[in-house]
């Protein structure tokens, strides 16, 4: 992405990690830090508000929650181009390269198969028994739906 949108997105999320930030420690400043039965005074349908600290447990969450966000941030890809420090994302973060990543990957583990069985008169590829198995499991997957398990058609459609 241009370095425009790249700023953008990054100032953006980093801006708001600050801002809910100082929000959680602006509201948490000059509190006391004991527990009260006092409330801060009204009375909505007889129901009052006491004017308690977050527990701390609570508190930690919050922080933990800012740790986890700037830590995932800096090791995985998602400020704009940042790549992110762990490997595996060099060629950049993009679902198109991802999944073109995972095109290759396939190519190169199934292309030779595929030449095989391209290369096969269309009876022979019938008999394979590795070329049925891989039929069974891509018509399961991607034709059952519609052409039923045993390929004996689903109501409404053809078998
Ligand atoms: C979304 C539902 C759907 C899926 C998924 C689907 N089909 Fe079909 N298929 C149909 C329909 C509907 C027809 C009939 C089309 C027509 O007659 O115009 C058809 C027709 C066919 C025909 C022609 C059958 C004939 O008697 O003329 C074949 C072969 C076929 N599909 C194979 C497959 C294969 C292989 C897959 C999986 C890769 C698949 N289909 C996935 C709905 C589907």
């Amino acid at each position: 992405m241009t370095s425009f949108w790249s700023w953008y997105i990054t100032l953006l999320s980093l801006g708001t990690i600050a801002a809910l930030v100082w929000l959680l420690l602006a509201t948490r400043k000059g509190q006391r830090h004991d527990t009260t039965e006092e409330t801060v005074g009204h009375s909505y349908d007889g129901i009052e508000e006491y004017d308690n600290p977050l527990p701390r447990w609570w508190f930690m969450l919050f922080i933990a929650t800012v740790v986890f966000a700037l830590g995932y941030l800096a090791l995985y890809p998602g400020l704009g181009n940042w790549k992110g420090m762990l490997p595996g994302y060099e060629d950049g973060w993009t679902q198109v390269k991802e999944w073109q990543r995972e095109v290759d990957r396939a190519n190169e583990q199934y292309g030779p198969l595929y030449a095989k069985f391209a290369s096969m008169p269309v009876e022979e590829v019938a008999k394979d028994p590795q070329a049925l198995k891989m039929g069974g499991r891509l018509f399961a997957s991607n034709c059952s739906v519609c052409h039923g398990s045993d390929a004996k058609g689903a109501y409404g459609f053809p078998t």
